[in-house]
């Protein structure tokens, strides 16, 4: 097991934070909540100006904010997108993000003869095989460099696999990650609904990912559907993977939290009070090191 005291990358832990939504601006830029941090969308302020921008600024003044990705589809067979990566550089320099995230996973279908490249706007799973980790490491690679930043690659939740796949997902994970010397943002939820959806482990998960990689942390609500789950972003944080990120904690330290919340979005307050209950998971972990 890697020591749970390994630094991050040398990168800071933020605290625990959530993610920036369009209901919460007049709470946010009003009394301004005490939260450590904020995770923005970056596709939202890649414009050329505007109230995005204004919004942001606002933002900065009063917040370190992380950005988080949709888009960059690094699993995709197609080219990596450098108009894109020229306006997420941009923005970089703008927030002074001490890293950039997105998924693990492919977006885009490739041109084929008399077909265009078509965006499907999901999130969608990669076959688990070696010639999937060379290819999507040496794109983290280019992007890496492009961006002059670490790139934190998010395991996504997912509803079916590949029958080509020779390894598990945490193998494949690890392997990309560290082919790439790239960073984790390890999604706990996601590595529970996965675990539900396809029968396995998470602790067998979270036990085998390199820890020294973690860079950040998402929690989030889901729907269970019973045969299935769907991550939704629509609810509580449930009492399992609060479970499973306290096993977390203990196995990597204080690392960054950040608490999505983006269907059915309550009040600043009710998310912002599972922030605090993450901060208070690190906290009594840390007690509990220090005893
Ligand atoms: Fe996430």
């Amino acid at each position: 097991m890697t020591s749970p005291l390994t630094p991050r990358l040398g990168l800071p832990d933020l605290g625990c934070g959530i993610g920036l939504r369009i209901p919460h601006y007049a709470s946010i830029f009003g009394a301004g909540p005490a939260l450590d941090f904020l995770e923005i969308i970056s596709e939202n302020f890649m414009v050329d100006g505007g109230r995005p921008l204004d919004n942001l600024a606002r933002t900065l003044e009063r917040y370190p904010v992380v950005q988080h990705g949709v888009s960059l589809g690094i699993g995709a067979s197609t080219p990596l997108d450098f108009d894109y990566l020229e306006r997420l550089r941009a923005l970089t320099r703008v927030t002074k993000t001490p890293w950039v995230t997105d998924h693990l996973c492919w977006t885009r279908t490739p041109a084929a003869l008399d077909r265009a490249s078509v965006d499907l706007h999901d999130l969608l799973p990669l076959p688990y095989t070696e010639e999937a980790v060379h290819h999507v490491a040496a794109r983290v690679r280019q992007v890496q460099d492009f961006l002059e930043l670490r790139v934190g690659l998010e395991n996504t939740s997912s509803y079916m696999t590949f029958r080509d796949s020779t390894m598990t997902e945490w193998e494949f994970l690890s392997a990309v990650v560290e082919e790439a010397d790239c960073a984790i943002l390890l999604d706990v939820n996601n590595v529970y609904v996965s675990a539900y959806n396809h029968g396995f482990d998470p602790r067998a998960y979270l036990d085998a990912i390199p820890h020294r990689r973690v860079i950040q942390i998402h929690l989030a609500g889901h729907t269970n559907k019973g045969a299935y789950i769907l991550d939704t972003h629509s609810d509580f944080v449930i009492d399992t993977v609060w479970d499973l990120y306290r096993h977390t904690c203990r196995l990597l330290g204080p690392v960054s939290t950040l608490v999505e919340w983006d269907d059915e979005i309550p009040e600043l307050e009710v998310v912002w009070g599972e922030a605090k209950k993450a901060a208070q998971i690190r906290a009594e972990v840390e007690r509990e090191r220090a005893a």
